[in-house]
């Protein structure tokens, strides 16, 4: 038999093209009557993700955009394991250790290979228990000598990323934010030193700055703080706030002294999810040996039968990020990390050192440090803002954010590069031409006048 327009075939096909569900509005303040099924639920969902921006166009973030097919399938294959039940999965804890011990040993953890730290959801969740540490440590001393413990300051630079803010308020203590003063952005071992006092819980180092992809002097800043301590001035440990550069610098600078080589180092932290080439989340908190780390911050919980020591803010939360960061160690290993990172250096020096030829912009950083560049705009252009070039650069789909330097330098607004692996030469030139164009436009007809408050500050 014939079908026609309007018989069983056509509404087959139809109904395979437009479902009821795809017909009406997607639940927003309720939980549905009935559910869609899942394919329905699949479609509908990935559709609306397309309006988030390409991950890989994200010029904007740390966070890894690109995995290689094996890791990001090894991912999803471990989906279901929870990081904090180490007698039901025992071969992630071990992998978790492996990871802890490798930190130790590319960060020269003097413990050689029984390192003493942890796996996170991120550098944030790190910096927290690092700065616990030192806050613990202090109030142990100060009970110890009859001293009062009402008071607590952290030193560090007013670059720090908001982690260290939330630490501050979470747990009490005041965040003592050294200035930037002309073209210093960042902390430097006097002023480090000259803000410590007998209330002074650590000081933190930021070994790749969020604003610009600078790493601070650790090295001076504890020279300074062990002449401070001789001096008869306060001991002041330090934690080195390594998110980004604690997997960057072993392979790219790897002369550079700053990690727990300076015994004045007590801890780090490193986000997995940055230049440890894992997708979102994971993190890594490591201290120079288990006295750093005060007995009554970790709990023990029952793993295979015995005791395993945990020191985490939360409980559950995905294996699958351990797994993967141990996947990216086995896979690339030391060559190969070296061979990632030192790409996205040059990718990132290629990039600086073309937009510095463009002629309207000055460099803050060449991306020599961490792979990050930071410009902003000649004092003598005038008609259209960094803000611009970021809008401009958005439309063809590229996120590059611009922001303003925080207190004593908020004349300064600056656009930021971050390149991470995934980025490769040919992309950095499409880039560099979408820039140069955009530029070329805006210098010759300016641009229109920007809502007020609009893009001003940036924090991550
Ligand atoms: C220096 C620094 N510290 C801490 C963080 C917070 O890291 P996470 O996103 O892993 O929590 C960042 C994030 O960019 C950072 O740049």
């Amino acid at each position: 038999m014939q079908t026609t327009g309007h018989g069983p075939a056509t509404t087959q096909l139809a109904s395979s093209l437009v479902q009821d569900a795809e017909a009406a509005p997607l639940p927003r303040h309720r939980l549905p009557d009935s559910g869609t099924g899942g394919e329905v639920a699949h479609d509908l969902i990935t559709n609306e993700l397309f309006l988030d921006g390409s991950a890989r166009l994200n010029l904007a973030t740390f966070v890894t955009t690109w995995m290689p097919p094996h890791g990001a399938a090894l991912m999803a294959e471990t989906a279901d394991k929870n990081m904090i039940d180490k007698d039901e999965y025992p071969q992630t804890a071990e992998m978790e250790r492996r990871c802890v011990n490798i930190l130790g040993d590319l960060w020269h953890a003097p413990g050689g290979a029984d390192a003493t730290g942890t796996s996170t959801t991120g550098s944030s969740e790190a910096a927290m228990l690092g700065g616990m540490a030192l806050k613990w440590r202090w109030r142990e001393r100060r009970r110890a000598a009859g001293l009062s413990t009402d008071q607590p300051n952290l030193v560090m630079g007013v670059n720090v990323q908001v982690c260290w803010d939330k630490f501050c308020r979470y747990w009490d203590v005041e965040p003592r934010l050294v200035p930037m003063e002309g073209d210093r952005f960042h902390l430097d071992a006097e002023q480090a030193a000259a803000h410590c006092d007998e209330n002074t819980i650590g000081v933190v180092a930021i070994l790749g700055s969020t604003f610009d992809g600078s790493y601070e002097p650790v090295a001076e800043i504890a020279d300074a703080l062990d002449a401070l301590a001789a001096g008869g001035g306060p001991d002041v440990p330090m934690h080195v706030d390594a998110a980004s550069g604690g997997f960057v610098a072993p392979f790219v600078q790897p002369e550079l002294v700053w990690d727990f080589q300076l015994p004045r180092v007590q801890s780090i932290n490193a986000s997995g999810h940055k230049y440890g080439l894992v997708y979102p989340g994971v993190g890594w908190a490591l201290w120079r040996d288990a006295a750093a780390l005060p007995d009554d911050l970790v709990f023990k919980v029952n793993y295979l039968g015995g005791s395993m020591p945990t020191f985490a803010l939360n409980f559950s939360r995905p294996g699958s990020e351990v797994v993967a960061q141990y996947f990216m160690f086995l896979s690339l290993g030391r060559d190969g990390f070296t061979a990632v990172q030192q790409s996205s250096s040059a990718v990132a020096r290629h990039i600086a050192s073309d937009v510095a030829a463009m002629g309207p912009y000055r460099a803050i950083t060449d991306g020599s440090e961490l792979p990050v560049l930071a410009f902003a705009l000649k004092p003598e252009v005038t008609g259209y803002t960094v803000f611009d070039v970021s809008d401009r650069l958005r439309e063809r789909g590229w996120l590059v954010p611009a922001y303003t330097f925080p207190e004593n330098r908020t004349d300064l607004s600056v656009l930021r590069v971050v390149v991470r692996a995934g980025m490769t030469r040919d992309m950095a030139d499409l880039f560099l031409a979408d820039l140069r164009k955009q530029t070329e436009v805006l210098e010759q007809c300016g641009a229109g006048p920007r809502p007020a408050g609009e893009g001003q500050a940036f924090r991550h």
